[in-house]
C-alpha cells in the first residue's frame, strides 16, 4: 500500500517524507493555488523533493487543450503524472497521452461507471473522492469498495486507484483493510493518525515517575 501526500506545500511534503510518508504526491489546482510562486515552478520543486509519481492536473476542459497541457506538464520531470478531470474530452486525452507513454490519473471519480470508463480508456490511475461523497450523505467507502471489486475481478483493466478526499484517520483504516492501491492524505489527516490520548497520558506519567531517578 503507498501513501501518497495529498498537498502542493514542500513543507509538508518534507515532513511526510521524513516519516516514510511521501510515496508520491498528488496536487489540484486549489492545492497549487494556495502556495507562493508559479504553477510550473511550485511542482518543479515538488518533483525535486519526492522520487515517486507527481500528478499535476491540468486546467483545459477541450481535448486538444488537454492533451497539450499534459504534454508541457510531463516534461516538468520524469515522475510527473498528469491528473485529467472526468469528462469525455479527458478520456479521449487519456488514450492519446498513453499512447506515448505519459502516465495519467482520472479525477473527480464519483462513480463505479465513471471509473470503468477511466479504466478503459487506459488511465494509469483513477482518482475517487470519498469526502466529497460524504459530504453529500453519499457513501465514498462503500463505492471504494466497488471499484476494487471490478478492477479486481477484471485484472485487464490495467488501473490503480487512488483513494483521495480522505478526510479522517477512519476512512485511511477503512481503506487500507479494503487494500486499496493507493491512499492520498493530506497533511491534516497524517498528523492526526498518530494522536492518542491514552500515548499523551501514558508519556507524561512515564515522565513523572522517572523524577525519582534524576
Ligand atoms: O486531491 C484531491 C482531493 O483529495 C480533494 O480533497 O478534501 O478537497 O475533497 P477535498
Amino acid at each position: 500500500m503507498d501513501i501518497y501526500v495529498d498537498s502542493a506545500n514542500i513543507n509538508e511534503i518534507r515532513q511526510a517524507k521524513e516519516l516514510g510518508l511521501a510515496d508520491g504526491v498528488t496536487t489540484n489546482p486549489t492545492l497549487v493555488a494556495k502556495e507562493n510562486g508559479e504553477f510550473t515552478d511550485i511542482l518543479k520543486d515538488i518533483c525535486k523533493e519526492v522520487s515517486g509519481p507527481v500528478h499535476a492536473e491540468v486546467l483545459s476542459l477541450d481535448f486538444e487543450g488537454i492533451v497539450s497541457e499534459g504534454k508541457e506538464l510531463a516534461k516538468i520531470a520524469d515522475n510527473i503524472v498528469i491528473k485529467i478531470p472526468m469528462i469525455e474530452e479527458g478520456l479521449k486525452a487519456v488514450r492519446v497521452l498513453r499512447s506515448e507513454g505519459i502516465d495519467t490519473n482520472v479525477t473527480l471519480i464519483f462513480s463505479a461507471s465513471q471509473a470503468i470508463l477511466a479504466a478503459k480508456a487506459g488511465a494509469t490511475y483513477v482518482c475517487p473522492f470519498l469526502g466529497r461523497l460524504d459530504d453529500i450523505s453519499s457513501d465514498g467507502l462503500e463505492l471504494l469498495g466497488v471499484i476494487r471489486s471490478i478492477l479486481v475481478n477484471n485484472p485487464d483493466l490495467e488501473t490503480k486507484i487512488i483513494a483521495a478526499s480522505i478526510r479522517t484517520p477512519n476512512h485511511v483504516v477503512e481503506l487500507s483493510t479494503m487494500g486499496v492501491d493507493i491512499l492520498t492524505v493530506p497533511a491534516k489527516v497524517l498528523k492526526q493518525m498518530g494522536k492518542h490520548p491514552l500515548t499523551d497520558i501514558g508519556i507524561e506519567q512515564f515522565a513523572k515517575d522517572a523524577e525519582k531517578f534524576k
